[in-house]
């Protein structure tokens, strides 16, 4: 079998904004594929720039970004239609009059020409990934009508239901509540486990996630930090990266950090 290329290669990569903003530098690191990984950083650290920049949706101002070895500024199209994409905050405004199973269908049926009848192939692995997320009963419920950690799980049943070799998931936990996003959590790890996906998601608390990644980037405008999560668990980077007041609890064996960061996912609104 042929080797498959890495699924993220950076090589001393830079990404400003039009505006000057400086967003990453000097960013070089490989990312062997399958993986599920998590990509952590404070707010502002370049997450989200990182995500778009691998979609092309912005251009490297110097160095070079691969994705499954397709390059991020010549082959954007290629990467696109590898990859299913929740981005940090969706454009779904909650009272947009959308049913639960439109929304899970769109992330098939865009990626369909048109016209685009959902076939009973679509419908089926829709409520396939609605069973996932504990919310397959809610197949005729309005959008607007649910809560924001039942929202995220069904912008995660969306990505689940679609196709494509990489999902990438942008803060999927944030503003849901522990069981919410322990549900997302378990959902993706029996994805994973069943399918040859290669799962990114950026996060700002590693704990719910840690039991489940197999590489964990850290960022803070460089790379700070790479390895399996119990690696990366260094109270010296860690202070770096998120000040004096970070420090690391282990239990059953494994470490975990508690930041200032830790948890705000839970309170954000
Ligand atoms: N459209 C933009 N124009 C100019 N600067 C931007 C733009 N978007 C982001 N930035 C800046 O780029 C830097 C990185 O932002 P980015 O959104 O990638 O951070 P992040 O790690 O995803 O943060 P968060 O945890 O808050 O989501 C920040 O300094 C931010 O202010
Ligand atoms: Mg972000």
């Amino acid at each position: 079998m042929a080797e498959q290329p890495p699924l993220i290669e950076a090589e001393d990569l830079e990404v400003r904004y039009p505006d000057g903003t400086l967003a990453l530098y000097d960013v070089t690191f490989t990312i062997a594929a399958p993986t599920f990984m998590a990509i952590i950083g404070p707010n502002g650290s370049g997450k989200s720039t990182l995500l778009k920049t691998m979609l092309g949706l912005l251009k490297p101002t110097k160095g070079t970004l691969k994705v499954l070895g397709y390059d991020v500024t010549e082959e954007y199209k290629a990467i696109r239609h590898l990859v299913r994409y929740v981005p940090q905050r969706d454009h779904i405004e909650p009272t947009v009059p959308m049913k639960i199973k439109d929304i899970v269908l769109m992330g098939r049926l865009l990626k369909k020409p048109p016209p685009r009848f959902a076939s009973r192939k679509d419908v089926q692995c829709a409520r396939d990934a609605l069973r996932r997320v504990d919310l397959v009963d809610f197949w005729n419920h309005p959008f607007s009508a649910l809560s924001g950690g039942q929202r995220q799980r069904v912008l995660v049943a969306r990505a689940l239901a679609s196709e494509g070799d990489i999902m990438i998931l942008d803060e999927p936990l944030s503003g849901a509540d522990h069981s919410s996003q322990t549900r997302i959590v378990e959902a993706l790890r029996e994805y994973y486990a069943e399918h040859q996906v290669n799962i990114i998601m950026v996060t700002h608390d590693l704990n719910p996630i840690h039991m489940v990644v197999k590489d964990v980037l850290m960022l803070n405008q460089t790379v700070m930090g790479i390895g399996h999560p119990c690696e990366i668990m260094d109270l010296e980077l860690l202070k770096q990266v998120y000040g004096p007041m970070a420090h690391i609890v282990t239990m059953h064996g494994h470490k975990y950090c508690i930041t200032h960061d830790s948890g705000v996912d839970h309170h954000d609104h």
